[in-house]
């Protein structure tokens, strides 16, 4: 058995030594030259001078292009043909490429891209999501809406009403390796490309473009990355496009990475919101009508927003059956780094919402919050008669419920909930607080289309196999998931799996690893090629049943080894390459009218956090968190764990500590981690039980498996809500907090609750 064991990821040993090789370590040819970008120094504005002499004379400079010495495209957009790699006189952020400089080193080429003279028609830069939404400056002609029911009636006839406002700041992606890239010129024009990148075949796309060639031109080759959450879905197809555009020019290899400080500044982050809310409910809690606008910052360009901004409108109503709801979103245009990817895609903001609503019902009834979450949850698969989201969908596999009194139990929060409350009677100054909050996670990319993938298999003469497929390795594990699915369809042990970097050459046309769907899409294609593989090798040995398990093959009561079996195959010319596709079935969805099965299935969880305060400095701490999740019948537990663990963590540091600033200009104050803060090893919560549910995916996915990348984020919602229960403590009404809710806000809270 290969699947559903715990096995290290197949990289660890190479992580952990130093040795993994990411894209800036792979050994530059002879003559590589570097690049790096001239950027803006206002946030909009047109440029009205432009002297680039200083920059061409500087120390080791080679070139330096502008926009106009671009050959073909000028555009690195992944959607809407909006984003040019080099301005064309219209400044739209501050930080925004205007020029390449190539140099004989990166530091030469650094030091020269801060030499030009440019001047500008300054203009004054919206920046808020306020400012954007009272100039009008939206993506798309008007906001999206979704309804179900009638909303606005039922709140009129609610016997209880609250409304609210909040504001959730973005995220940097923070991923341990910037952004990289190299590209190496080939024979005839063509161009090799290696990249830091989720998805290899945008790169390939952009770079053809970009060149003026066809796609068959231009090999994309990703090993893995440093991390990528989202932020390496589109924005790395800058430095790959500049790259291959001077390799082609100069005949060399041509290399770019961002430092720190300009990935932070150069690259889209997550999505700030803002959420307005107004909620009809009854005695018990029960939500009767509610009511959601929320107003997405996308920023400069369009990206990947629109459908980010979708996912958080399908992620409004979280794990509750609302009957009456309506959802309003905002995608406003900024003087802002273009917004893109990260972990939940918009899911996150749209959770946040409504689990807020959740615990402003229970302040104002005076109720546990978990009361009032029970009365909203959605049926379980068991009840009768399927419950349908506000988008018309039905959750016919909801284990909500369970998971959640599973939780309770195993956590003991009943019990910690009362000490929670006889500590904060005793205690004037340190506070504590508690929450518990659940995550039901639509699993499919949204544009149906991308719901596919492509794999490679090779088993070669000595029963070894070479394995390939569309997916990238970014941390996660899923190159170890996909060779266990490999090695159990064909009965062998792992060690017989040899990994290989993603590669357009051998599968082409494929979707950016992201929506959690690497392992569904990418290991379905590779047990379709295996099977393929399989089927080929049976009928060349026997008509009755073959079987592959323990190394060998069964047939005709006799058995081979799988080397043996394979070396027999190619003397009977039997062909041991296959490709392999998968398309999720079932999904198809209407994104303007808001209607339609988006997913495949949902995968569930639930999260208590329980905080300390000090209600004097705003200091807090995460003291423990429990954590049930749900990943059907998990691949590998331990990379699942893992997985569930640093998602947790990278969500409370989302909603507490990570804070982007932007100065009146739209300058980014907060571009490096002397300023923006991560959480560390020491802010992993003391106590963290963390525990998979045992459980199987209704659906048919690979080996009754769910998807894991992005929905146990959300779960770090808890610490927010924790934090938030801690500071209602300090007075009587709902506390105001925007996340982060970083110290001074908790602070600020507190201070106003006691005023
Ligand atoms: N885990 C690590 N270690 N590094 C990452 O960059 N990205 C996350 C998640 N987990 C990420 C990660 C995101 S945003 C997604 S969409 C999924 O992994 C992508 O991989 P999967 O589809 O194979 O789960
Ligand atoms: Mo993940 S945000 O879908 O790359």
């Amino acid at each position: 058995m290969s699947v559903g064991t715990t096995t290290a990821h197949d990289a660890g040993p190479l992580h952990v030594t130093g040795a993994a090789r990411y894209t800036d370590d792979i050994p530059t040819p002879r003559g590589t030259l570097h690049l790096a970008f001239g950027l803006s120094t206002i946030a909009k504005g047109r440029i009205t001078d432009i002297d680039l002499g200083p920059v061409r004379s500087a120390d080791g400079v080679i070139d330096v292009l502008e926009a106009r010495d671009l050959p073909h495209d000028n555009d690195v957009s992944p959607s809407n043909h909006d984003e040019p790699l080099l301005a064309t006189g219209e400044i739209h952020y501050l930080g925004q490429p205007i020029f390449i400089v190539v140099a004989a080193s990166h530091l030469a080429a650094r030091k020269a891209a801060r030499m030009a003279k440019i001047e500008y028609d300054e203009q004054t830069p919206l920046l808020t999501i306020e400012e954007a939404h009272a100039a009008n400056s939206h993506f798309e002609d008007g906001p999206r809406i979704y309804t179900k029911g009638d909303a606005d009636a039922q709140l009129q006839a609610a016997t209880n009403r609250l409304s609210g406002s909040f504001e959730i700041g973005g995220q940097e992606h923070f991923y341990l390796e910037g952004h990289a890239a190299l590209a190496v010129p080939q024979e005839g024009g063509d161009m090799v490309v290696h990249a830091s990148s989720q998805h290899p075949t945008e790169i390939q796309h952009k770079v053809a473009e970009a060149l003026g060639r066809p796609m068959n031109a231009v090999r994309v080759e990703v090993r893995r990355m440093g991390g990528g959450f989202g932020g390496k879905e589109s924005q790395g197809n800058a430095l790959c496009v500049a790259c291959a555009v001077v390799a082609h020019k100069h005949g060399h290899p041509v290399k770019m990475r961002y430092d720190r400080d300009d990935d932070m500044i150069i690259t889209g982050k997550r999505h700030e919101f803002r959420i307005d809310y107004d909620v009809g409910f009854d005695a018990r809690g029960r939500i009767t009508a509610v009511d959601f606008t929320q107003y997405a910052r996308c920023g400069w360009a369009q990206d990947l927003s629109l459908p980010v901004a979708d996912r958080a409108m399908l992620h409004a109503d979280n794990a509750y059956n609302l009957d009456h709801a309506r959802i309003t979103s905002h995608r406003l245009k900024t003087n802002t780094q273009s917004n893109t990817a990260f972990r939940g895609f918009g899911g996150p903001q749209g959770i946040v919402g409504i689990e807020r609503v959740m615990d402003h019902i229970a302040h104002q009834l005076g109720i546990d919050p978990l009361q009032v979450r029970r009365e909203n949850f959605y049926a379980s698969m068991s009840d009768k008669g399927a419950q349908t989201t506000p988008y018309g969908m039905e959750v016919t596999d909801s284990i909500i419920r369970e998971m959640v009194d599973a939780l309770e139990v195993s956590s003991d929060y009943q019990a910690r909930r009362t000490a929670v409350a006889a500590w904060n009677d005793k205690n004037p100054v340190l506070k504590r607080g508690i929450a518990l909050t659940p995550v039901k996670f639509g699993i499919s990319f949204t544009l149906t289309h991308l719901n596919q993938a492509g794999a490679l298999v090779h088993v070669y003469q000595d029963g070894s196999v070479h394995l390939n497929h569309g997916g990238t390795e970014m941390g996660q594990g899923l190159f170890t998931k996909v060779a266990q699915v490999a090695a159990e369809s064909f009965g062998v042990p792992l060690s017989s799996v040899k990994i290989t970097a993603t590669d357009t050459g051998k599968v082409p046309n494929t979707s950016a690893t992201a929506a959690s769907s690497g392992s569904d899409l990418n290991g379905m294609a590779v047990l379709n090629a295996c099977e393929e593989i399989k089927l080929r090798i049976g009928s060349s040995l026997s008509k009755g049943d073959v079987t592959f398990a323990g190394g060998n093959v069964h047939f005709d009561g006799k058995s081979l080894s799988f080397a043996e079996a394979a070396s027999l195959a190619y003397q009977n010319r039997v062909s041991l390459s296959a490709t392999g596709f998968y398309a999720t079935p079932d999904v198809q969805w209407d994104r303007i009218k808001g209607h339609g099965r988006p997913f495949f299935y949902f995968a569930y969880g639930a999260a208590v956090t329980e905080v300390v305060i000090d209600t004097l400095t705003g200091e807090n701490r995460i003291l423990r968190a429990d954590i049930l999740h749900d990943c059907g019948k998990s691949l590998n537990p331990a990379l699942d764990l893992g997985q569930i663990e640093g998602a947790y963590v990278q969500g409370a540091g989302w909603l507490t500590t990570e804070e982007l600033v932007w100065d009146e200009k739209g300058r980014l104050t907060t571009h490096a981690p002397a300023t923006y803060k991560i959480p560390v090893a020491s802010d992993r919560p003391e106590v963290f039980n963390v525990s998979l549910w045992d459980g199987v995916n209704r659906a048919e996915t690979v080996f009754k498996s769910k998807a894991v990348g992005e929905p146990p984020f959300m779960h770090g919602i808890s610490a927010w809500l924790a934090l938030s229960d801690a500071i209602s403590s300090c007075g009587e009404n709902y506390p105001d907090l925007d996340a982060p809710a970083t110290a001074e806000r908790v602070l600020m809270a507190c201070q106003k609750l006691r005023a």
